[in-house]
Order: C-alpha cells, then structure tokens, then sequence
C-alpha cells in the first residue's frame, strides 16, 4: 500500500492499532538507520545512531528550541546545560550518593512490605488485574511515600498525572497542549507549591522536606524549581514502572519456562529486569531538537530540526544485540536504551529497577498457576510510554 493511502511507517506505528506489537514495524523502520518524516522532523532508529545522539550536546531538549508547536517543560527533563546540571545535582542530592547513599536501598524492607501487602490482598480471588492490583499502586505509593506526598491524595493525581501524560504525546502534527492539560499542570503545580510550603515550616524525613530545607554548598532550589521537580518525579514515578511491572508479567506469563526459572533461580530477578528494559521498555521514544547541524547515519540534519529517537526500536537491533528478538533474562553486556543514556539518563533508575524486581519475584512466586486471560491485553493508548492498560489473569490461590 502506498505511504499516502495508509500514512508513513511511523505514523502506522502511533496509530493505536499497532500497540499491542509495534516490534515488526520496527523492523521496518530499521532499513533506514536515520530518515525525515513529510512533516520535517528526523527519526533515529538505530542503535549506534540513536546511542550517539543521546550523548550530543549539539541536540537540546528543551521544547523552546524545537520546532514544533510548544508543549510543557518538565524541570530538568526539558533543560539543556548548565541549568539541566544544576538542578539535576542539586536533586541528587538527596536521593543517592554521595551525599545520601543510602535513599535507595534503605526503601527495600518498605518495597517489599508493600509488595507483600498487594499480594496478600489478592487472596480468595481466582480473577485478577496485575495492572490495577499491583502494577499501578506499588510504584505510587512508594513514589509518594519518596517524596512525602500523602497517600490520601492519591486519586487526585491520578487524574492529573493521566491528562498530562496524555499531552506529552508528541505527535508533530498538532502537539498543542489542550486546556485540560493545562488546567491539570496548574491544579498539581497548585498543590505541589502549598506541599513544598507546608515542608519548608515542617520538614519531616522525607526527600521533599529535604531539598526544600537543602542547606548544601549551592543552597536550596527555588519553590518554582522546586514545585518542577517534584511534578516530575511524581509523573515519572507515576507513568514508568507501572509499565515495566504490567509489561514484565505479561511477559513471564508468555514465557512460562522464563516463569519457572525466576521462581527457583534467586537472583534471576536482576538480568530479567534489564532484558524487560530492551525487549519491553516502558518509554519508547524520546525527543530532542538539533542546535546545529549534525551528521547521523549517513544523513545530515539540519540546525533547527526536531529529531525522534526511536530507545525501543534502537533496542532490537540486530547490529548491537544477538538474537535481538529473543528474550534471554540472563542476557550478558545488556547496554540497552530503557533508561535513555547520556545527560537525561534516567534519574530514577536504581530505584524504578528494585521496583521492578520485587514486584515481579514475589508475583512470580506467590501467585498459583497463573493465566494469562486476554491475548493481547488491551493497550493504553499513549505510544511514548506504551504498557497494557488491564492485565486479567486467572489464578488457583496465593501462597506465602
Ligand atoms: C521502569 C521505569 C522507568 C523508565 C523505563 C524510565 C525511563 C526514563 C528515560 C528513557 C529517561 C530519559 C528521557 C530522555 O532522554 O529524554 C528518563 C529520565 C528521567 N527519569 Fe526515568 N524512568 C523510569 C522510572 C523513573 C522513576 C521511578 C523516576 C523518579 C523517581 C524517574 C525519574 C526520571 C527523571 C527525573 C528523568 C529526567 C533525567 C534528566 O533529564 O536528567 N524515572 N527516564
């Protein structure tokens, strides 16, 4: 069929037909490493090329700089250096080393708490949604309990985080964000800026109180900057890992000898949820703009060019991975794009990846004979950040 009747290849991939398996149009899409749309704007879908431009400075991921129709900034995601750096430091901070090494990994007990509470509450049901039941409410609890955000308030996120989501869909053809977006981005930034008030006069022990009240070499940041951050860690706490855990099942339940190896092999827990990161990944493109002109695969890309970097399909190529299609969950030197790489390497990965294993482990080994009921799942629609929206499973009980 020809390009005009049924749209551009990529165009097929966004279109929501294509969710429940965008991986052979990848193949496709893959014959070309570097390619312009009718619309202007480059796709990257090679590994090496996609690899090298994350780690340009000559792109910019600031929507300001790109051509297309604006949409929100969100905090450092959306900054170039130096301010990118400063606020991404001045984060760190208070999640990780040096400065406080041990965030991560004292959440552990409190991960698997949680994970436990989930499961035991599926016990006496042979019918279960992984998405509604654990996919989603672990990674939100522990973001907000992260951050300090109380729990109760939780269903009003949900609605917020869903319209802005939504929006950061960037489709080149019309990616204005619609008033309800923005009415969802100022009621959170609303609520944000009176939490982080609230944790300036009454800091507890959370990451929020600590970088309002940051008494560091370069200060504190700002409540504006402030209020930026934590909207997007909340989001990214929100829209990712339910994705990797929700993806990650089906897979296992897809897999069932992938299943039977991480029920007896402790440990298995670790590689699997870095294959999950190239062959499933929860965030499938990113988008950067071109400050000058820069050379990709044989193809020059002008200055002033918005530019797709295809992670998901960039982590199938043959080029970089053996049996790219194939998954090894104890597959050896996975450099694999799910977390992007270069200056916006994911911020939440020692975190999003402990997540990850917990909630698939214990899944895997308490939940009895488990089925997979509908094949595929229904998809949600966003493309960018792309997992099944319900995932029913029959199971025959729950086991300590
Ligand atoms: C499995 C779950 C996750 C995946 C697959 C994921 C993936 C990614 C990717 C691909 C990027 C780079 C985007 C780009 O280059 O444009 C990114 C950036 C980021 N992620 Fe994650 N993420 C996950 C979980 C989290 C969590 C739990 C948090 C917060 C607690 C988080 C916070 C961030 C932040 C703040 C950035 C921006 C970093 C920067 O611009 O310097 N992510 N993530």
């Amino acid at each position: 069929m020809s390009e005009a009747r049924e749209g551009t290849l990529l165009q097929r991939i966004l279109d929501a037909d294509s969710r429940h398996d965008p991986y052979p149009l990848y193949d496709r899409l893959r014959e070309r490493a570097v390619f312009q749309e009718p619309d202007g704007s480059y796709v990257v879908t090679g590994y090496a090329e996609v690899a090298a431009l994350l780690g340009d400075p000559r792109l910019s991921a600031d929507p300001a700089n790109s051509p297309a129709p604006p949409s929100p900034p969100f905090s450092f995601l959306n900054m170039d250096p130096p301010g990118h750096d400063r606020v991404r430091r001045l984060t760190m901070r208070h999640f990780g080393p040096p400065n406080d090494p041990g965030r991560v990994e004292a959440m552990r007990p409190h991960l698997f708490g949680q994970a436990t509470l989930l499961i035991d509450a599926l016990r006496g049901r042979d019918e279960i949604d992984v998405v509604a039941d654990v996919a989603y409410p672990f990674p939100v609890t522990v973001v907000a309990d992260l951050l300090g955000v109380p729990r109760e308030d939780e269903p009003k996120f949900h609605v917020w985080a869903e319209a802005i989501v939504q929006a950061a869909d960037w489709d080149p053809r019309d990616r204005s964000p619609s008033a309800g977006v923005q009415a969802a981005i100022m009621e959170l930034g609303a609520y944000m800026m009176g939490l982080i008030q609230a944790k300036r006069r009454d800091p507890r022990d959370d990451m929020l109180s600590r970088l309002a009240n940051d008494d560091g070499p370069e200060g504190a940041l700002s409540s504006p900057e402030l209020t930026g951050v934590a909207i997007l860690l909340l989001l990214a706490g929100h829209e990712t890992t339910v994705n990797l855990i929700a993806n990650g099942m089906l897979t296992l339940l897809r897999k069932p000898d992938v299943l039977a190896r991480l029920k007896a092999e402790p440990g298995l827990e670790t590689p699997l949820v870095e294959e999950l990161l190239r062959y499933e990944p929860p965030v499938h493109f990113t988008f950067r703009s071109t400050l000058a002109d820069v050379d990709a695969g044989g193809v020059t890309i002008p200055a002033g060019s918005a530019i797709r970097l295809m992670l998901a399909c960039a982590n199938r190529d043959p080029a970089r991975f053996q049996h790219a299609d194939r998954f090894i969950p104890d597959r050896a030197n996975n450099a694999h794009l799910g977390f992007g790489s270069g200056i916006h390497a994911c911020f939440g990965a020692p975190l999003a990846r402990l997540e990850g294993q917990v909630a698939l482990r214990e899944m895997a080994r308490r939940l009895v004979d488990p089925v997979l009921l509908d094949e595929p799942p229904p998809y949600r629609i966003n493309p960018t950040l792309r997992g099944p929206r319900r995932l029913r499973v029959r199971i025959a009980g729950v086991i300590d």
